[in-house]
């Protein structure tokens, strides 16, 4: 029974919906950063929000973990590439906190504008203080959204209906769309950052918008401008916006994420002007409820059936498709697998695969992936599969590349692997027939008809009378059975360059091969080891 690690609140409802799945449950809130890494070792999953931070310390050899989900939406709590990189698929729960993370962000507007949480504090002191707390009216003031995603665009619409002008900017959003939601978009964060009398950030934390909103940014907003994030901390910059309040050029600000959480002893904080909560956007029933049953569907979905669900580090994939793709995943693994083992002589460079007639129509970026799990598979001493298997590759500067082509040749559906060394290409070629027999039909020049299974004699030889039977007598000699045999001849004619492959059912020992070898008319010998037919694809749950 997979067991799943829970090492943030989760709701009764989620659990629950975990359990019933048949799930094991290891539940334990508060753990430090080395005590997850130690429950990591017994756990196939985990889910996590913002409390736990799994950074390539903990991530790293964790051999059994196999998938992270984040319920929430912020992933910048995960090493991405390190849980990549260990073969690890990370998934989050993207859209069941974005309603009530936009009402806590018109919340901060409206709160802001009118002065609310310090009007409050004041009356609890025992005062009834009603000239410092004059407010300013949103209606007819403009909202610039900086990022116009889920969150974004719930908030201008919040925002619309309160009768403000919004502005936006987001790379991924057309004007079109925007203007159909009426939102004037802008090119640029420049473009707008004059025009707003409040501003808000809706986008992830990344290189890109660490800092976003800066010192220079905030010094071209108009005086007197109000800056609201319930995003994530670090997208503004919190020193520069405690400056920009001191000196009255910004009037205030909401503040529901920071750089460190806690903010521990922060200026901005302390600051009259500035209205914090303790990450607060998706602390709600309704969207804790969400998150915990989407995430706890997703994990059961991918530990128990293979499907692939709002996964940010692969493509997704319904129980359905995966079923579907099996037999493909299969064989892409298996071209992988022989041409590593055919490579003898030099350091791959670049791989190509070629998919035509119904392999085309497939999902061919994973079959891609798979393939490369199986050249690297034999080599690397680290756990490769369908997630890491590119980037391993890559690192290794090892190019790989796909075609497709719909135009269905002898086969009604066919992938050629090509891989490139350092001395020469080696080319395979596979097919499927029926729903699950795998054949490899093409070696380097050669057409044939092999099984893509088991124990591979492959000789290369001048096709001359009589060398079949010396093969035959040999293996019969060493007690090895020949369970089917192919036959390739580069211009299907006598007396020239031809291949074969022999399907053996045991392992031919060296002296058995040495005696193949020894004969005049062979030419190259090599023994290949592929799963036997049937077997599961280790990364697969049941194969
Ligand atoms: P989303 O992926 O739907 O939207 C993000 C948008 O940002 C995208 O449209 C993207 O194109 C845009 N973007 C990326 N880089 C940009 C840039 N440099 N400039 C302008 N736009 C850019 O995500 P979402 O669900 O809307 O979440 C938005 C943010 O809110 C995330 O950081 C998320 O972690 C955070 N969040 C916070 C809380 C909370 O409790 N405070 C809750 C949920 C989400
Ligand atoms: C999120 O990214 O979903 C939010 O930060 C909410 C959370 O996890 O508390």
């Amino acid at each position: 029974m997979p067991r799943v690690l829970i090492t943030d609140n989760l709701s009764a409802a989620g659990l629950n919906c975990l359990k019933s799945a048949g799930l094991e449950l290891d539940v334990r809130s508060g753990l430090k950063p080395l005590e997850v890494r130690e429950a990591l070792k017994t756990a196939d999953g985990i889910i996590i929000r913002s409390g736990t931070t799994l950074t390539e310390e903990l991530l790293k050899d964790q051999s059994r973990l196999k998938v992270i989900v984040r319920a929430g939406v912020g992933v910048d709590n995960i090493d991405l590439a390190a849980a990549t990189r260990e073969g690890i698929v990370v998934m989050n729960t993207p859209a069941g906190n974005t309603t009530s993370t936009a009402e806590h962000t018109i919340a901060m507007l409206l709160a802001l504008s009118r002065n609310i949480a310090p009007a409050a504090a004041s009356m609890k002191s025992g005062k009834w203080d009603r000239k410092s707390f004059t407010g300013t009216q949103l209606a007819g003031k403009t909202l610039a959204v900086v990022g116009l995603g889920r969150i974004g665009l719930s908030v201008a619409k919040r925002a619309i209906g309160l009768e403000m002008k919004v502005v936006g900017y987001d790379p991924f959003l057309s004007a079109e769309k925007a203007a159909e939601q009426g939102i004037e978009v802008v090119r640029n964060v420049d473009d707008l950052i004059g025009r707003c009398d409040f501003l808000t950030v809706h986008t992830p934390l990344t290189d890109e918008t660490r800092g976003l909103i800066n010192a220079e940014r905030m010094a071209r907003m108009r005086k007197g401008a109000r800056i609201i994030n319930c995003a994530r901390g670090g997208i503004v910059d919190e020193g520069d916006l405690a400056t920009a309040i001191e000196s009255g050029h910004i009037a205030g600000a909401a503040m529901d994420v920071f750089i460190q959480e806690p903010p521990g002893d922060n200026r901005l904080v302390k600051l009259p002007q500035v209205l914090t909560t303790p990450h607060l956007g998706a602390s709600t029933d309704e969207a804790q409820e969400l998150v915990a049953l989407e995430a706890a569907e997703i994990i059961s979905g991918f530990l128990l059936r293979n499907e692939v669900r709002h996964a940010v580090n692969m493509a997704p994939l319904s129980a359905a498709e995966m079923a579907d793709m099996k037999a493909y995943l299969d064989i892409g693994r298996r071209l992988g697998l022989l041409l590593a083992q055919q490579n003898k002589a030099g350091g791959v460079r670049s791989a190509h695969l070629l998919y035509r007639g119904e392999a085309a129509t497939k999902n061919t970026r994973l079959i891609t992936s798979s393939f490369a799990a199986g050249l690297l598979e034999t080599a690397l001493a680290e756990h490769v599969n369908i997630v890491n298997a590119e980037l391993l590759a890559k690192e290794r500067g090892i190019r790989i590349t796909e075609s497709s082509s719909s135009e269905v040749g002898d086969f009604s559906t066919m992938i050629r692997a090509t891989i490139e060394t350092d001395a020469g290409e080696l080319t395979a070629a596979g097919t499927i027939f029926g729903k699950q027999f795998l054949r490899l039909v093409r070696l380097g020049p050669f057409g044939l008809d092999a099984y893509l299974d088991g124990h591979l004699l492959i000789y290369r030889h001048r096709d001359v009378p009589g060398l079949i039977g010396f093969i035959g007598t040999v293996l019969g000699k060493h007690r090895v059975n020949i369970a089917h045999m192919a036959l390739g001849r580069e211009h299907n004619e006598p007396g020239g360059d031809a291949v074969a492959v022999l399907n053996l059912d045991n392992e031919p020992s060296a002296e058995a091969l040495a005696e193949v070898r020894s004969h005049p008319e062979v030419t190259g010998v090599e023994l290949v080891k592929l799963p036997r037919a049937g077997d599961p694809l280790p990364w697969l749950v049941g194969g």
